[in-house]
């Protein structure tokens, strides 16, 4: 039994017959770039998750960039960001010129650290970075005070956190703006790249549209340097009819969650936690064992398809060897990135395939 990571394959096949007719009307009506649905999408998806307002983008990266660039972050400003993450969060804000300013991350959730963000606040600080890092909230409430009193915003990076929320509110409305990613992988995910900015602010939804638009409202009319990054009318086909089942998708994977969660209890393999005031919505699984390298490679001789989120902390790897850290500089980052491993988790895992992965971890840890 050959088992995934992530299988996007059963997720095509649920949507299969509802996309294909709208799909070849796109292409029959070469409604290439900002066909109908994309404005469809953009509402659909600012109303699924309370926000004033989506832009759709080319993939989350840009997202980030330019909802940094829209709360006002340019060049030589710091953003602080947990050493925990996606290597894009940190490029966002090197692209712009501004300085991504790591903190280490909580022992429990692996998410930012509101203490740490606190002591690595200066004069400088412009904005602050939570990522809402495996499908878990991490705690905006205690950065919104933080950041007040610093003059800075916090631009959530909610890649991994579609339909998440944490005390009822869902993830990319908890700041001024916020970054999505909506690569296949995600728990909403389009067929290739595709993103989107959140948020309740209407200046920054109007300046982030124009910056993806070679910052124009009207064409031909340049008021900005901005880029050309948009949401594909393609995609927003594909994103309308998987976000219709996001939900249901979410709640699968809670469900998944349980039982792993249920049936690791008592073992060596210590399973994730939701926060307190948090609906998670799985987009990984991520335990942490002991001898992480050789568990891994058993999984791996089963055709069993576990992984790392991430196996090296962004201060450590060599794009980022220029910030200056070194080994020590941010402890539970680091001690996590040699325990972390990620079991297959998608909507569709069958209780099988869990029982399989668990089993064959169970005898891998021994
Ligand atoms: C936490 C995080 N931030 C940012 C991104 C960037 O998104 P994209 O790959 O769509 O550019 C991703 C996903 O890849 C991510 O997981």
């Amino acid at each position: 039994m050959n088992i995934p990571l992530v299988d996007l394959i059963s997720q095509q096949a649920e949507i299969a017959e509802e996309i294909a007719g709208p799909l070849l009307e796109v292409l029959q009506n070469a409604q290439f770039i900002a066909g109908v649905p994309v404005g469809d999408f953009e509402r659909a998806y600012a109303e699924a998750i309370g926000a004033r307002h989506c832009i759709g983008m080319a993939n989350g990266t840009d997202a980030l960039e330019l909802a940094l660039r829209a709360v006002g972050v340019g060049q030589g400003d710091e953003v602080i960001i947990p050493a925990n993450t996606f290597i894009a969060t940190a490029e966002a804000i090197t692209r712009i010129g501004a300085v991504p300013v790591l903190v280490d991350v909580d022992p429990v959730h692996l998410l930012i650290d509101p203490e740490k963000v606190r002591s690595a606040v200066t004069g400088l600080t412009r904005a602050i970075v939570p990522v809402h890092l495996f499908g878990q909230v991490a705690p905006v409430e205690k950065l919104l005070s933080i950041a007040a009193g610093a003059g800075a915003m916090i631009v959530e990076d909610a890649a991994q956190a579609q339909g998440a929320r944490r005390h009822g509110r869902a993830a990319g409305t908890l700041g001024t703006a916020a970054g999505t990613s909506f690569y296949p992988g995600k728990n909403l995910g389009a067929a290739g790249d595709a993103g989107a900015v959140t948020t309740n602010d209407d200046s920054v939804a109007t300046t982030v549209r124009m910056l993806g638009a070679h910052g124009s409202r009207e064409k031909y009319v340049h008021e900005i340097v901005g880029m050309n990054s948009r949401l594909d009318t393609v995609q927003a086909v594909v994103l309308l009819a998987k976000l219709r089942r996001l939900h249901g998708w979410n709640s699968r994977r809670g469900e998944a969650a349980d039982r792993y969660t249920e049936w690791l209890a008592g073992s060596d393999v210590r399973t994730p936690l939701s926060a307190e005031g948090n609906e998670d919505v799985w987009h990984l699984y991520v335990t942490r064992v002991a001898d992480r390298d050789r568990v891994l490679a058993a999984l791996a001789a089963a055709s069993i398809g576990a992984g790392i989120h991430y196996p090296t902390p962004l201060h450590l790897t060599e794009a980022f060897a220029s910030l200056g850290h070194i080994r020590g500089s941010f402890p539970v980052a680091e001690k996590s990135a040699d325990e972390i491993l990620s079991l297959p988790m998608f909507p569709h895992i069958t209780p099988e395939q869990q029982d399989r992965v668990v089993s064959v971890l169970l005898d891998a840890i021994g």
